[in-house]
Formats: structure tokens, C-alpha cells, sequence
């Protein structure tokens, strides 16, 4: 089946961010959201990136245009699908919306049609089972912003067909995106597996420690090598995101991460991060901005636990074969933009060192105990 038209469900962070890549590939694409005001705020998006884009000399003036005019925003569900392809349902991160959205989505469209939800942590074969037709069901999770992130999850669930797994891959791969399979329906898969917990950590750390958010941020930029500190990158993806991603991760399994309540109390105010001007750091607005970190502040920080548990999730990741070591090395490389990998950051930090510092917090619960697959590195 040759791919040409796609519906992006959800016109979001990562829902216009999916048009707009999708748009730049050739396909036909329509942008579907429940309100006219989503949907012009999605297409402003679209334009100031492509504009980004141009201002770079990676895509021509008559491309901005050209791109941005494959998008058609539409707000009735049964016209967005009806010549569609493919869907790829970007909606909030939330079970209940989801469930409504497959059930309405099942009455409007054709029985080829294939789904790919870019859920960022709910279990692909749980959601499939929603839908009339498990078999063309997949995960495709992509990163932000998507426009740059070189990452693509791809989640097959239990009754996915190989088939399709293959074609999504392929499409990713013509979105000039990389696809690293999920060989197991995990909750987080594999980056948010690493990222949601560390969001958590961080904050749990400024308690520890003692010490503020722009210290603890700049040590994981300048000595963990992530693009961005924990608190700032929080705040750019959205604490919403992460509150939802939080809850249902750890309704599945309460292993996986350890809820530190300031992440709610944040939700519940609305301070969801840049795009409501104020997050675990304050904005001049909705827009495009960055933290002030430095070097001089990172000299202020160790950030042994927040290394120790990054590396424990993605050991687990790696003991329980959800990915090899060189897929994990790749997803937060392309979908976080680290650029030392973890592993290799256990060294010049000990893993000994890391080891102990775990056992140390494990008074604070199970969540800590070191993985055996860590433990064998020493
Ligand atoms: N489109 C086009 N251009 C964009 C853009 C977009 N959407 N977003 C940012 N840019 C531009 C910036 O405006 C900037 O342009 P300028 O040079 O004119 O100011 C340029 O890109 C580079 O940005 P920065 O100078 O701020 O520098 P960086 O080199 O740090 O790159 C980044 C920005 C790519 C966002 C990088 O900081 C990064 O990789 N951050 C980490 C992102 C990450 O971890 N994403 C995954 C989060 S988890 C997730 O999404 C999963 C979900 O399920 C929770």
C-alpha cells in the first residue's frame, strides 16, 4: 500500500510538529483538532518553524509556503479521515480521551486505514484492543520537537501485522527520521522510560541538596552532556505531559518511577511550562526560549544520582531485552540529543561510585535498588 494521505489527531506540541514533518515529505496532510483557536494556534507554529527553518537555509521560501499549504486544518472528525492513510492520533496523554477518540474514529473510517498512536507511554496492545482492527494498530512515538528530533519509536503491539510494522518503519524512514523497534510493549518504552523518572529525580535532588534548579540543571548539561537541564526540558515538553505520562506509567507499574508531588502541585495551578509563560522556571511568553545555564554553575553540582538513576532504567531496559545496548545509545542520543552515551558516562564517573549512591538512596524505596545489569559493569 503506498502511503499519501495522512490525519494527524491532535494539533499539540507533537501533533503539528507531525503534520508540519509529514507536510515536508510530500504527504497530504490534515491537521485535526476539536477547536478552531488549536488549530490556529498549531498552523502559527507550523509557520514560525518553517520560517526557522528557512532562516537557516535548510528549506527554501517557496518550500515555507509550499509545506505549510499540504496542511489542512480541519475540525470535523469524519471529513479530517475520509481520504486518510494513515492517522496518527497525537492527542493528550490521557487513557479516557484516547478511549473516546479510537470509538469515534472506528464509526468514520474505512476498514484500510492504519493507526498509529504517538502515545508517549501507554501500552500499544491495550490501545489496539480499543479498535476495530488490532492488526493495523502501532505505536509511532516521536520526539520534540519533532521537527528536529531524529528519533521515532515504533511500538508494535501483540496483534500488530509484521506488515505494518515495516510499512510505518519505512514511512518514518522517509521523514528522514531513524526508527528503533520497541521489541517490548513496555510502559515509557524506551526513552520516557529513561526521561519521566528523571524529571522526578531532579526535583527530589533540590530537596536532598539543597541547591537551586539552575545549578542542578547546568550540572546536567555541562557534566551529563544532555542539550538541556531536567527542570528546563520539563518545562519545554510540558508539564502536563509529564504529570499525565507520570500517572500512567505509574498506575502500571509502580516500579518504574517514583512521583514526586511537586510535579501535581504544578499541574493543578496550570503552570504547564513555556507554553503557559510559567513551569518549573518562568517565560517571557508561549515562545521559544531558552534557560541560563553555565559551566561556573555546573562547578556547584554532582550529579551522580540523577546519572544513577537515567543509567539503572535503561539497564533494566537492556536486562529485560526491550532494546540492545546500541538501541538505547541511539533513541537518547536522536531523541534526547545526548552526546556522551550513558554507559560510557558510568565510567568517568565509577560505577562503583553510581552503585553506592543508589544503594544509598534506596532507603527512599525499591525504586533505587540497582539493576543487576548495572551491578555487573563494576
Ligand atoms: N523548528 C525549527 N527550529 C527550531 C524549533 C522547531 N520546532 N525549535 C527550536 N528551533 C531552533 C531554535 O529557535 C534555534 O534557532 P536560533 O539559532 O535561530 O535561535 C535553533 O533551533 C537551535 O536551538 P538552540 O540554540 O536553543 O540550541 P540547541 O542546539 O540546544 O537545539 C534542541 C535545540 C534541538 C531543542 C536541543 O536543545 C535538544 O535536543 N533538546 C532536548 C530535547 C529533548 O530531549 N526532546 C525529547 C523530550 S521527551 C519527548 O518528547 C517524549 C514525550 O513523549 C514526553
Amino acid at each position: 500500500m503506498v502511503l499519501k494521505n495522512i490525519t494527524v489527531l491532535g494539533s499539540g506540541i507533537m501533533g503539528h510538529g507531525i503534520a508540519q514533518i509529514s507536510a515536508m515529505s510530500g504527504y497530504r496532510v490534515v491537521l485535526r483538532d476539536i477547536e478552531k483557536q488549536f488549530l490556529d494556534k498549531a498552523m502559527e507554529k507550523v509557520k514560525w518553524s518553517l520560517q526557522k527553518l528557512s532562516e537557516k537555509n535548510k528549506i527554501t521560501n517557496a518550500q515555507v509556503d509550499e509545506y505549510y499549504n499540504n496542511i489542512t486544518p480541519v475540525i470535523d472528525l469524519k471529513e479530517a479521515v475520509k481520504d486518510a492513510d494513515l492517522v496518527i492520533e497525537a492527542v493528550p496523554e490521557d487513557y479516557n480521551i484516547k478511549k473516546n477518540v479510537y470509538r469515534d474514529l472506528d464509526i468514520v473510517s474505512n476498514n484500510n486505514v492504519i493507526y498509529a498512536s504517538n502515545t508517549s507511554t501507554l501500552p500499544i496492545t491495550e490501545l489496539s484492543k480499543l479498535t476495530k482492527n488490532p492488526s493495523k494498530f502501532i505505536g509511532v512515538h516521536f520526539f520534540n520537537p519533532p521537527q528536529l528530533m531524529k528519533l521515532v519509536e515504533v511500538i508494535p503491539g501483540s496483534d500488530t501485522d509484521p506488515s505494518i510494522t515495516n510499512e510505518i518503519s519505512n514511512f518514518v524512514k522517509g521523514l528522514g527520521k531513524t526508527p528503533i523497534l520497541c521489541k517490548k510493549d513496555v510502559v515509557g518504552f524506551i526513552v520516557n522510560r529513561v526521561f519521566i523518572p528523571l524529571v522526578h529525580e531532579a526535583v527530589y535532588c533540590q530537596d536532598r541538596d539543597n541547591v537551586t534548579m539552575q545549578i542542578i540543571d547546568s550540572a546536567v548539561k555541562y557534566k551529563l552532556a544532555f542539550p538541556m537541564g531536567i527542570f528546563e526540558l520539563a518545562d519545554y515538553t510540558g508539564i502536563d505531559v509529564i504529570y499525565k505520562a507520570t500517572q500512567e506509567m505509574s498506575s502500571r507499574d509502580k516500579k518504574v518511577i517514583l512521583p514526586h508531588p511537586k510535579i501535581k502541585e504544578l499541574y493543578d495551578r496550570k503552570q504547564l511550562g513555556q507554553k503557559s509563560g510559567q513551569g518549573f522556571y518562568q517565560y517571557k511568553g508561549d515562545k521559544y526560549e531558552r534557560i541560563d545555564l553555565s559551566e561556573e554553575k555546573a562547578s556547584k553540582y554532582d550529579p551522580t544520582a540523577i546519572l544513577g538513576v537515567a543509567l539503572n532504567n535503561a539497564s533494566w531496559l537492556i536486562s529485560n531485552e526491550v532494546c540492545t545496548k546500541e538501541d538505547l545509545d541511539n533513541a537518547l542520543n536522536l531523541g534526547m540529543g545526548l552526546k556522551t552515551n550513558l554507559f560510557e558516562l558510568a565510567n568517568k564517573f565509577g560505577v562503583q561510585k553510581i552503585v553506592n549512591e543508589l544503594k544509598k538512596l534506596e532507603i527512599y524505596g525499591e525504586f533505587y535498588h540497582p539493576n543487576e545489569y548495572l551491578l555487573a559493569l563494576k
